[in-house]
């Protein structure tokens, strides 16, 4: 039986407070629904619908993966979201349902599930919280055959008192689940259409449903709010940062280091306290992270020394045996192997080649107003300190910029350029 997956993403989210629709707020970098469509693919679950509504235009927009969408035009429900996607179910698929809040989801259980299944119609599964509030309950018989979801709000008190929740994840044969979709009846307290009630009614007609139970409750957490989407976010770093630690990677305060979850740091790299590394960077073997290193989507080479305070933004390529030092930004700039800029400076918009030294207090001045102009320095230049390279320029290879300058025309190779004014003494002036 091929398997595809139904990811519900169409709520506003009212209870996150905030104009972004739900789903697209992100955690390590990402928007959770992203990590959920990740985590089908990654269970080998390729066949992928997501369900928009809420803002379903920059849902889509930006949301680059293969996958189809379809619109839910009014949000009656997470049962009338799954209605919405009747015409791509087919009678001999099992349905996996995923909701787009739940970001924290293992692939390992999702490829499972149809294990877990057998020859029953359905899987239901439920986790064990300390605190179930806002969750949907479980309700199983003596035998733990599956009778019923109530939600909280429709719950009676010794019902609110069940601590086995709906996760909201559901394998279902699409034969059974179109069927319980054209029965369901919105009479509850919320007024809408709850899938919960489709397992409801596949148990009622005698059709047999797994009840399982996973012991990992934390993959499972559900983000309705902001403080919830802080909680993901807390025990997502956390699973990153491990992972980065058996890598082989030396980090010396797990607590205050960030790394986003596509960033890629191979073994040996060592990161200081107070790290944020976002995007996609990747940083490579050997290489020393200052503390309060700030890096988005950099390419960092071997052995490299950066930081501490070192600000790389997106389009900075550094080659291996780099030292980018205290308060040096880089932007949309490579530098060659063995490049120095030790402190306070500005490389946007550059090229430096090999053994360049760009001094203390150096700038390109990359931007008259309206374009961005390039800076190129060849190798073995020697950029002084406070000196401004006003581009477009070229510092060709092995010139010699005198500290202070400020250089708006070409360099030639091996030439000593000094752009500033003479300093005159005015003798016995006071
Ligand atoms: C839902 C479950 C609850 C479960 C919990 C797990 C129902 C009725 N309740 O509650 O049993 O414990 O998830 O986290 O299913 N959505 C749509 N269209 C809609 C309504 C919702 O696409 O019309 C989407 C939302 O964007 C969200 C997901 O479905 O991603 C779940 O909806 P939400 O309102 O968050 O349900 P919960 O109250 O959390
Ligand atoms: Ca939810």
């Amino acid at each position: 039986m091929s398997t595809k997956a139904i990811i519900l993403a169409a709520g506003k989210g009212k209870r996150m407070n905030s104009a972004l629709p739900k789903v697209m707020h992100t955690i390590l970098g990402k928007p959770m629904l992203h990590h959920v469509i990740e985590s089908c693919f990654n269970a080998n679950i390729r066949d992928v619908t997501v369900i928009v509504g809420h803002d379903a235009q920059s849902v889509v927009d930006s949301t680059k993966y293969a996958v189809d969408f379809v619109v839910q035009h009014e949000q009656l429900g997470t049962g009338h979201a799954v209605l919405s996607a009747k015409d791509s179910i087919a009678p001999s698929q099992q349905v996996l349902i995923l909701c787009g809040d739940t970001p924290l989801i293992s692939p390992k259980l999702l490829e499972l599930l149809p294990k877990i299944k057998g020859s029953a119609q359905g899987v239901v599964v439920s986790t064990t919280l300390e605190n179930p509030t806002g969750y949907g309950r479980i309700i199983v018989d003596d035998n733990r055959a599956f009778e019923a979801i109530v939600e909280e709000r429709d719950a009676s008190s010794a019902q609110r008192a069940i601590r086995e929740i709906n996760t909201g994840i559901f394998l279902f044969d699409g034969e059974h689940l179109l069927a319980g979709l054209e029965k369901i009846t919105n009479n509850n307290d919320q007024g809408e259409y709850y899938l919960t009630d489709v397992p409801k009614l596949m148990a009622a007609n005698g059709l047999k449903l797994v009840v399982h139970h996973e012991p990992d409750s934390a993959q499972f957490l559900g983000v309705n709010s902001q403080r919830q989407l802080a909680d993901a976010a807390e025990i997502m770093r956390k699973t990153v940062i491990d992972r980065h630690l058996d890598n082989g990677v030396q980090i010396l305060d797990p607590q205050s280091t960030h790394i986003d979850a596509d960033v890629i740091v191979e073994s040996g790299v060592i990161i200081h306290p107070g790290v944020i590394l976002q995007s996609k960077c990747h940083i490579a073997a050997g290489t020393v992270l200052l503390p309060y290193t700030v890096a988005d989507s950099a390419v960092v080479g071997k052995n490299c020394q950066v930081g501490p305070f070192a600000y790389l933004r997106g389009g900075t390529v550094i080659g291996d045996y780099c030292r980018v030092g205290d308060f040096v930004e880089v932007k949309n700039s490579t530098l060659g192997n063995n490049t120095k800029a030790s402190h306070l400076a500005y490389i946007g918009d550059a090229e430096l080649g090999d053994d360049v030294n760009f001094g203390c207090g150096a700038i390109t001045v990359n931007y008259d107003g309206e374009n961005k102009h390039k800076t190129t320095v060849e190798d073995g230049a020697f950029i002084g300190s406070n000196v401004n390279l006003v581009a477009p320029v070229k510092i060709g290879k092995s010139a010699f910029v005198a500290a202070g300058s400020t250089v708006t025309n070409e360099v030639p190779s091996k030439a000593l350029a000094i752009a500033r004014q003479r300093q005159i003494n005015k003798e016995n002036w006071k």
